[in-house]
């Protein structure tokens, strides 16, 4: 990838094209809003200065140098007056056209998968979306070897000289890439095999995970934000051993109390349409975790022109990830204050709302405890349908445990017999897990209800 995080302070001066393909485009979407998608990504890096962008039209895509002599001449010109230094094209640009474009301008050339894997890079955060990642940029860069090209040693440190006698600089490069892909490879088939033993571990969570979902710059990091950091919520605990965009909350009971059922949040990568087709393992890699949930939350910008192509896209690609359709979700329509009044009000109104719609805005507030009603209600339906029942007896000196029934609300009853406490229960999976991994261990797993 191109050095996009600047050593020194200064940011780096970018530019934005979207070559527009006229009326061979396939895209659904209006160029002007596919420019200002792939603006608002590139804001996303860090370390960028957005000094212009522009929609430029291509009839025929040039194999030299994408654009026709003439658009080449052209942008150049402005991007010399406006002292650019990065440019990011939203498409293809072949290793090629990168090449010379970079040359003609001037400037260090991104396309869209190379901005995309830079946002992943920022954003991975499981170790095997960390891997995922790196491979998927590995790739690209081997590619891209058509220049002298160096920086996979400085990124990476300790590879060295590779090369034998004889060899060119690229081959050399090539195999070093090689070698680190491989190195990746095997990695991940660990961390593959370990993840049933994640999965285990996971189980002793005992709270209901929920995910939230949606498509980029839709509010999902707000909203997460709010519901972790409200006052309403009792607790704000990070797990620790858990991924850092998770968090455990309480939900308020119905009177506003504080006794209510503990969920985990987890936040999520935003999803993008036209995702290269190679990034599609990492970006599932990141999303482990949606994989998991026992409720979804669709979060959707709902002032926005093309909310329903967003959508579509968001389902499409749950759907390829193999998110089964019988999982209990709720769309959340958010950004309602930035609709007008009369459509806003009348969201709010249940009657014209769709069923499994809350309409909220993240950013005043408003319609947040609706929503948390329906994830409470939601979360009950799920979790009772697989509880189940068991009579258990306890040594009379096993307060441990004792007081972790209690505290998990699972009991039905409590008695006593010659051979020690009797209780009968009604538990979730979840909880059965977690109660029988602190009969298995010495040290109590008390940590997870500690608020
Ligand atoms: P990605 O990280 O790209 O996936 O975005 P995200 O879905 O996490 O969106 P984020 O929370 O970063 O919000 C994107 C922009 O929308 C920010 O500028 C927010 O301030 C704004 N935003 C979020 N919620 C609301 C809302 O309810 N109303 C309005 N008007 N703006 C909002």
């Amino acid at each position: 990838m191109a050095e996009l995080t600047p050593t020194e302070e200064k940011p780096t001066r970018a530019y934005v094209i979207h070559p527009d393909l006229g009326r061979a485009r396939t895209q659904r979407r209006m160029p002007e809003r596919s420019l200002a998608e792939a603006v608002a990504l590139a804001e996303a890096l860090p370390g960028i200065e957005m000094i212009g962008q522009e929609v430029a039209n291509l009839r025929e895509p040039n194999p030299g140098t994408l654009f026709g002599k003439g658009k080449v001449a052209e942008i150049g010109e402005r991007l010399k007056q406006i002292e650019a230094e990065l440019v990011l094209v939203d498409g293809n640009v072949t290793p090629v056209q990168q090449r010379n474009l970079e040359k003609e301008w001037g400037v260090k050339l991104l396309d869209r998968t190379g901005l995309i894997l830079e946002i992943f890079a920022d954003r991975a955060r499981t170790r095997e979306g960390v891997l995922q990642v790196e491979l998927a940029a590995l790739s690209y860069q081997r590619t891209r070897l058509v220049r002298a090209w160096t920086h996979l040693e400085r990124q990476r440190g300790g590879l060295g000289f590779v090369g034998g006698p004889g060899e060119t600089q690229i081959e050399a490069d090539r195999r070093a890439i090689d070698e680190q892909m491989t190195r990746l490879r095997r990695q991940l088939e660990r961390v593959v095999k370990t993840r049933t033993l994640h999965r285990a571990s996971r189980a002793k969570v005992p709270y209901p995970i929920v995910a939230l979902v949606g498509y980029t710059n839709a509010g999902k990091s707000t909203l997460f934000n709010r519901l972790t950091g409200a006052e309403v919520f009792v607790k704000d605990m990070l797990f620790a051993t858990l991924d850092p965009t998770m968090r455990s909350i309480s939900l308020p009971d119905a009177s506003g109390g504080n006794s209510g059922r503990k969920i985990i949040l987890s936040d999520t990568v935003g999803f993008i349409s036209d995702l290269p087709t190679e990034l599609v393992a990492a970006f599932r890699a990141t999303l482990e975790e949606v994989l998991e949930a026992d409720l979804i939350l669709h979060v959707r910008d709902i002032s926005h022109p093309e909310t329903e192509e967003q959508a579509g896209d968001v389902a499409e690609i749950l759907d390829s990830l193999g998110v089964d359709e019988d999982v209990a979700a709720i769309e959340v329509w958010n950004k309602i204050d930035a609709l007008g009044e009369d459509t806003r009000l009348a969201l709010r109104r249940t009657d014209a709302r769709t069923e499994g719609v809350q309409a909220v805005s993240a950013l005043s507030g408003e319609g947040l405890d609706d929503l948390i009603a329906a994830i409470d209600q939601q979360l009950a339906e799920v979790l009772d349908e697989a509880k189940t029942e068991a009579d258990l007896t306890l040594a009379f000196d096993d307060g441990r445990r004792r007081a972790w029934l209690h505290e998990a609300g699972v009991v039905e009853s409590e008695g006593a017999s010659e051979d020690g406490l009797v209780f009968h229960v009604r538990w979730t999976e979840r909880q059965k897990a977690t109660y029988e991994a602190i009969g298995r261990t010495s040290r109590p797993k008390r940590d997870y209800l500690d608020d």
